[in-house]
């Protein structure tokens, strides 16, 4: 029995078909392994006594690596739509850095040894397939400014130091502390408490001040640790709420509440994945949250009774409507895209959407009578 619920979605939602491609994540740990490979040649071959038969298959090895990066270049930079802005993107500067410096380097006239040292850069494939790479620049370009005060607060306090130091040691170790620059070093050592020991204050005000400026270093990590952190957790709900976004303009059943609802909605749902068979809701247990179907397929079972529901349409509201156990247990009938409404985020939006409360209390009404409890 299929339950006639609330209307399905007009049109599709997601593209189905680009999310179940392989092709894109076989290709990106070919990169990997191509890019490990290379690596672990480039670090062999600055091995003392390698033998001559080794160097030379490491350096084919080597240039084997690049070679193969290079023509990935080629059929990226041919494929892009405008094709000097990708070259300039950092992902096409690390691929060309991955490409290029190894057999152009044997080209000029390099030594083996020496150009081999070039497939150092293929370390920077791996951050660049990273996917978190984005959300790294994106946070480092966002939190720029505060990251740079911080920066700047930290060269000032290291100048100080030194400086400081240089007045208060300088006579009781000539030869550690003759000059700014000279305690400089010092004074890095010591802000970031690495304290290698080659140079150590002598006099109580130059420990004092070694104690000030290791207290300080502490600090300012934490606040640029802190900028980070912060930076981090913006940039994650911005991804969730227009990854949420995305799908909630498609669904039908919020079509008409409106832009600035749409955005509120859009800020309390949560992107949740089921793949098929997976149980999302069981029935009996307290319900603290209910479902909108983005994506799939989810079957509603109870005792003998089963209702599909397919994208568009939502589930669980009744355990969040009445406070009573779940009713049914529901589950995913194939790879499914839910958006997940936890209670308490469903009482603030049903107060403020009557709208969206009267559409999901007609269809639990609507449910109730077409298969009572
Ligand atoms: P809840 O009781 O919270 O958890 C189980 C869910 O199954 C329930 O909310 C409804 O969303 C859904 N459900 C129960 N009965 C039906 C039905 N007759 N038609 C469609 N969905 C139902």
């Amino acid at each position: 029995m299929v339950g006639a619920a609330n209307s399905p979605p007009e049109k599709p939602v997601g593209d189905r078909a680009a999310r179940l491609s392989w092709l894109p994540r076989l290709q990106s740990t070919g990169e990997r392994l191509l890019a490990i490979v290379g690596l672990a040649a480039f670090l062999a071959g600055t091995l003392p006594d390698l033998p001559a038969i080794y160097n030379s298959g490491l350096t084919v090895l080597c240039l084997a690596v690049a070679v193969l990066f290079a023509l990935e270049y080629i059929v990226r930079l041919r494929q892009a739509p405008a094709r000097l802005s990708w070259a300039l993107s950092a992902p096409a500067l690390i691929d060309l850095l991955a490409a290029a410096p190894v057999p152009l380097a044997l080209a000029l006239g390099a030594s083996p040894g020496a150009a081999r040292l070039f497939g150092v850069f293929w370390a920077l494939k791996l951050i660049r397939l990273d996917p978190a790479f984005s959300l790294f620049a994106r946070v480092l370009r966002n939190e720029r400014r505060p990251l740079l005060s911080v920066t700047t607060v930290f060269v000032v306090v290291i100048l100080f130091a030194a400086t400081a130091a240089f007045v208060v040691e300088r006579r009781a170790q000539p030869e550690a502390f003759d000059s700014v620059p000279a305690a400089l070093w010092w004074a890095v050592t010591t802000i970031t408490t690495t304290g290698y020991g080659d140079r150590v204050p002598a006099t109580l005000a130059g420990r004092v001040l070694a104690g000030a400026v290791m207290v300080s270093g502490i600090g300012l990590f934490a606040l640029w640790a802190g900028i980070l952190a912060s930076g981090f957790s913006q940039e994650l709900r911005r991804r969730e709420f227009l990854e949420s976004w995305d799908l909630v303009v498609r669904l039908p059943l919020f079509r008409d509440l409106g832009a600035p609802a749409l955005s509120e909605i859009a800020r309390s749902l949560k992107v949740q994945n089921a793949t098929a068979d997976a149980i999302i809701v069981r029935q009996g247990q307290p319900g603290d949250s209910m479902y909108f179907i983005a994506e799939g397929e989810v079957e509603v079972r109870r005792a003998a009774q089963r209702f599909r529901l397919a994208a568009g349409q939502f589930f669980g509201e009744m355990a969040l409507i009445t406070g009573e156990p779940r009713n049914a247990t529901v589950v995913a009938a194939a790879p499914t895209r839910l958006l997940r409404l936890d209670v308490s985020d469903f009482r603030g939006l049903a107060a403020r959407q009557p709208k969206l409360l009267e559409i999901i209390e007609t269809e639990n009404a609507r449910r109730r009578v077409s298969a009572p409890t």
